[in-house]
């Protein structure tokens, strides 16, 4: 998968780990920073991650902060991204197979680097359920997008 990678300076070290681990995989990525520990504004980096998973450019993308918040508050600004904050294993599975989640959030100050990275691992692996129940939500989340378009 090509996957869009983005963080602050609050998640640089975890961002680094990330596209390691994504890189372990066989996974191709977009890094789209930040590139050091100077103090940036994550929607900076965020929305233009965001932006090209919706766009298509990229098939999703890890975007990160120090809690996970500003960064996933921000992907989910963006028409077409279903940004899920995680901090366990069964929201990163459970994520992808009811709300076909296409970024992941990760918070570097509230994650230990182990968990981080199984999220990681498992929200990559884990397909959408294609359960009609899922998809008829789905569809409720587009049809709001439309409306406050
Ligand atoms: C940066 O200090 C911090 O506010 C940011 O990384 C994030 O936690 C915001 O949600």
């Amino acid at each position: 998968m090509k996957v869009a990678v983005a963080c602050d300076h609050g998640a640089y070290e975890y961002k680094e780990k990330v596209i390691e681990i994504l890189k372990s995989l066989e996974h191709e990525v977009e890094d789209f920073g930040c590139y050091d520990k100077q103090s940036v504004d994550y929607p900076d980096m965020v929305y233009p991650a965001a932006k090209s998973v919706a766009d298509g450019k990229n098939d999703c993308g890890i975007v990160l902060c120090g809690t996970g918040i500003g960064a996933s508050i921000t992907a989910n600004k963006v028409k077409g991204i279903r940004c899920s904050l995680v901090s366990d294993l069964f929201t990163a599975k459970v994520t992808r197979e009811h709300n076909d989640s296409n970024v992941l959030a990760l918070g570097q100050r509230v994650l230990g680097e182990s968990i981080m990275e199984e999220i990681v691992r498992t929200w990559l692996a884990t397909p959408f359920s294609e359960d009609q129940r899922h998809k008829n939500r789905i569809e409720k989340i587009k049809s709001i997008e439309e409306k406050e378009e």
